[in-house]
């Protein structure tokens, strides 16, 4: 019997489910192997007692269109950085991997799978590292994994953004207004850039382009005939004026360590007030309902396409590596080259031409 064992981490993804299941369905095709499931990434294995569920085909019934992921997750803490209180009370992290590795030998768990993005496909690597048999897959709405074409959850991120933006436009074109939308993606503009196109802004900002306010102000003022007119405005978290820095939230929840982004749209409107722009402007940040709620078709596609190929990896042994989509192929990357670096916008990139052709100010 060889066992496989399952884990998602960081935030929660349209699309994880759907891996799941395919990882399950795959698995039940061979003789012997069983999968299991940890529960809140691998909070499951180093929880005592453990958390893990028996992964079968009755287990995932149903389950690809659903949103979230049924085995939890977690953004905080993990093997490598376990939060506990030291002998003051203050909180302070402990790496319990060795501990972990161990513990996954006792119940003789074989190799495992973890679905994740960039903070996940580190701890993956430093796992592999320390002799653990792992395999990647890439999640993440953001789309900032290197080596693949694409993560999943991403295109429903940027269909739900684009909804938004079309709901936005009617509101902004009856009251002459400038709607600011904020969309995540975290230091990358991809989910603000795709939105933009497909919902037909008039300005995108993206983080890896910081922005002359100036120029967004005459952007805006050209959509204004006489007073009347309207703007749709997408701006990615991270986004960022010349000379700005990128607006954080401050955040105390124990064991999580990455920046909190949000608050650019609000800033958007003060920095565009204080240009001398002079139209009513309102916000949205998107926020969450970004990450919620079922895949799109292409999403749940790519989701059985990642799991499928994650499996027959592990079937092969192909240990230390992450799926990556390199289109029309699913091929397996060395997790090392996908952590080296994000996958950012460029200037070049074609998606930036085409906004650029399109006269979609980039407040440039
Ligand atoms: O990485 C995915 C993401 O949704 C980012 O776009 C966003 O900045 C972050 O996670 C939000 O994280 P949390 O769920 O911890 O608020």
């Amino acid at each position: 019997m060889k066992r496989l064992l399952v884990a998602t981490g960081g935030g929660d993804c349209p699309g994880l489910n759907a891996v799941i299941r395919a990882v399950v369905h795959r698995a039940s095709q061979e003789k012997d192997w069983e999968v299991l499931g940890s529960i809140q990434a691998f909070n499951g294995i180093l929880w005592e007692p453990t958390e893990v569920v028996v992964l079968d085909n009755k287990k995932v019934a149903g389950i690809h269109f659903q949103g979230g992921t049924i085995i939890e997750t977690t953004n905080k803490g993990g093997p490598f950085a376990w939060p506990i209180k030291d002998k003051n009370g203050n909180w302070t992290t402990v790496d319990r991997s060795d501990e972990m590795i161990r513990k996954l030998q006792i119940m003789h768990i074989d190799g495992v799978i973890n679905i994740g993005g960039d903070g996940s496909q580190r701890i993956s690597q430093k796992l592999y590292e320390k002799g653990l048999n792992i395999i990647g897959v890439p999640k993440t709405i953001d789309n900032d994994l290197s080596s693949t074409d694409s993560t999943f959850g991403f295109q429903t991120a940027v269909q739900i953004a684009t909804e938004a933006v079309d709901k936005l436009v009617t509101t902004a074109a009856s009251h002459n207004r400038v709607f600011i939308l904020e969309v995540m993606g975290r230091e990358a503009g991809w989910i603000a850039l795709n939105t933009a196109v497909a919902g037909g802004a008039e300005v995108c900002l993206i983080p890896e382009i910081p922005y002359d306010i100036n120029k967004v102000k005459d952007a805006l003022e050209k959509r204004f005939h006489y007073d009347r007119g309207f703007a749709v405005v997408v701006i990615a978290e991270g986004a960022h004026a010349k000379n700005r820095k990128v607006v954080t939230k401050k955040n105390d929840e124990i064991g999580y360590e990455n920046k909190r982004l949000g608050g650019i749209a609000r800033q958007l409107i003060y920095q565009l007030k204080e240009a001398g722009f002079k139209q009513d402007m309102r916000e949205t940040v998107l926020g969450h309902l970004q990450r919620g709620g079922i895949p799109t078709a292409y999403d749940r596609v790519l989701s059985a396409q990642f799991g499928i190929k994650a499996f027959d990896m592990a079937l092969h042994g192909e240990w230390g590596k992450m799926v990556a989509y390199q289109h029309p192929n699913f091929v397996a990357v060395p997790l090392k080259d996908t952590i080296a670096k994000p996958n950012l916008v460029s200037p070049d990139n074609a998606l930036v031409r085409t906004t650029k052709g399109l006269g979609i100010s980039l407040g440039k």
